[in-house]
C-alpha cells in the first residue's frame, strides 16, 4: 500500500463517505495513533468489540469521511470525522473533529483535502461549528486546522496524562 501512496503523492486524493469495508484500514490508523502518538488520550487500544462500534456508531451517524488513492488501488489514505462536543442537547450542533492519515499520506495535503470536505458535510449536516482539540505540540495538526479556516480559541495546561507525561490542549474552531 505505501509504494502505491508514495508514487501518486501530490495528485488530490478523493473523498468520499467511509463505508463498512473500510472498517478495516480505520481502526488499523486509530489502533496505532493510540498506540504510539500523543494525538488521541487513550491509553489502551480497545478490544475488537469495542472498535467495532465505535466505527460502526461513525457510519450510522453518517460523519466520517475517508480519503482514497485517486490512482487504480484506490486505497484508503486516512479518515476524518466528526461526533458532537458532549453529549448532551444543547452541544449537539457543535461537531469535535477527528483526522488521522497513514505515515506514508501525510505532509502532502490530504488531511486539508479530508478537512475540507469534512466542513462542508458539518455544514450540511446542520452542524453549526466544528472543534479541533489538539495536543500543542502537534504543529502539523494545528497548521492543518488553521489553513481549513479555524481559529485558537483556547490552551488548557496538562489536560491530558498519557505515556507517563502531562499534555498540553490547544482548542481551534471554526464556525460553519
Ligand atoms: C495532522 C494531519 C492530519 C495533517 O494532514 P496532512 O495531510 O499531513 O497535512 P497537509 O499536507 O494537508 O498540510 C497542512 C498544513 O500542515 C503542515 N504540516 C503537516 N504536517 C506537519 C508536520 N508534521 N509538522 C509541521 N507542519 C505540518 C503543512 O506544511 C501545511 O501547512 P502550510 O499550509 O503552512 O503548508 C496528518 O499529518 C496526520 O494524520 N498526523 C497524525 C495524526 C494526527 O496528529 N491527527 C490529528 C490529531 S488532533
Amino acid at each position: 500500500m505505501s509504494t502505491t501512496v508514495a508514487t501518486e503523492a501530490r495528485t488530490p486524493p478523493r473523498i468520499r463517505l467511509a463505508a463498512a469495508e473500510d472498517a478495516a484500514v480505520v481502526l488499523a490508523i486509530r489502533d496505532e495513533a493510540i498506540r504510539s502518538s500523543s494525538g488521541l488520550w487513550i491509553d489502551e487500544v480497545p478490544d475488537p468489540e469495542a472498535s467495532r462500534s465505535w466505527f460502526e456508531a461513525q457510519l450510522e451517524a453518517g460523519s466520517m469521511l475517508v480519503a482514497e488513492d485517486p490512482g487504480p488501488s484506490a486505497a484508503v489514505l486516512g479518515y476524518a470525522s466528526f461526533s458532537p462536543l458532549r453529549d448532551y442537547a444543547g452541544y449537539r450542533f457543535t461537531g469535535e473533529d477527528s483526522v488521522y492519515l497513514l505515515p506514508e499520506a501525510q505532509g502532502r495535503g490530504v488531511g486539508t483535502a479530508l478537512m475540507e470536505a469534512l466542513v462542508t458535510h458539518a455544514r450540511e449536516h446542520g452542524m453549526h461549528s466544528l472543534v479541533a482539540l489538539v495536543e500543542s505540540g502537534n504543529t502539523g495538526s494545528i497548521r492543518l486546522h488553521e489553513r481549513c479556516g479555524f481559529r485558537e480559541v483556547g490552551r488548557m495546561p496538562e489536560a491530558g496524562f498519557k505515556f507517563g507525561t502531562w499534555w498540553d490542549l490547544v482548542t481551534l474552531q471554526r464556525l460553519l
